[in-house]
């Protein structure tokens, strides 16, 4: 966890052929090589996994779940352990995509707590459904937060990752993004969170990343103002060209 940033891309249920996958990730792989200083992380539909991980070496991959289970009767889900078998370093964790479909903070812990076993990294995410003015989203943040590092709590001390993803802004126009101020208000927030559970030197190393309606131009500002060390990127990771610059934009900084 050496490299100043991480730039990961979500790209949920996309796109719709193996081809059209592969034709993105040899673009976005261009780009990943020439970016010393930045992780470049991908999270394709699993179906694609092991065939894009082939001789990819600049670009690291992930999935954007996994079932809390080690083995067994599980028709339709994926353990850890097959995740990483086919080529998975990351998990994404909790997203609120999967919350939306039943993931409970109890779930997401359980998962947050798979992965570690199972050998890959998780990227947990966290984040309020709506925003109100006395500040009791972060209340929420907390207790997501707070579930997930308590089960886990044997493992934390090994490389995991927060991405705050506000739901309100994921999906969402580009212009919905968090400002780079609110986030570095949620940054600290989230860093003085994690330091009920680590030790200061720990909290530091674990990478805070920004998710939700990331384009090229408010990604600019965000990695530069936001105090964040990287971004979960949905809709723009399917866009070659887009991914591209701004994974060249964090390396450059
Ligand atoms: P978005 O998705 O960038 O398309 O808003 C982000 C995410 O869901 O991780």
């Amino acid at each position: 966890m050496s490299k100043k940033f991480f730039i990961i891309g979500n790209w949920k249920m996309n796109p719709e052929t193996l081809e059209k996958a592969k034709d993105i990730c040899v673009v976005e792989e261009r780009a990943a090589r020439f970016a010393r200083r930045t992780s470049v992380v991908i999270c394709p539909p699993y179906p694609y996994l092991s065939i894009l991980a082939q001789k990819k070496k600049s670009i690291a991959f992930g999935v954007q779940d996994i079932f809390y289970e080690k083995e067994g009767a599980y028709t339709g889900s994926v353990s850890a352990s097959i995740a990483k078998s086919a080529g998975a370093k990351f998990s994404i964790i909790g997203h609120s995509e999967r919350r939306a479909t039943g993931d409970t903070d109890d779930i997401v812990a359980k998962k947050f707590l798979a992965a570690f076993e199972g050998g890959l990294t998780p990227i947990l995410c966290i984040g309020e459904k709506v925003r109100d003015d006395h500040g009791d989203y972060f209340a929420e943040v907390r207790t997501q937060l707070f579930s997930a590092l308590r089960a886990a709590n044997t493992y934390i001390s090994k490389p995991f990752i927060i991405a705050y993803e506000p739901v309100w802004a994921v999906g969402k126009s580009y212009d919905t993004a968090l400002t780079p101020e609110g986030m570095n208000e949620m940054v600290i927030f989230i860093r003085k969170s994690l330091s009920q559970f680590l030790e200061k030197n720990k909290v530091m190393k674990v990478p805070v990343l920004y998710g939700g309606s990331v384009n090229g131009e408010n990604a600019q500002t965000m990695l530069t103002h936001g105090g964040v060390d990287g971004l979960l990127i949905g809709r723009q990771s399917l866009d070659p060209t887009g991914f591209s610059h701004i994974i060249k934009f964090a390396n450059s900084l």
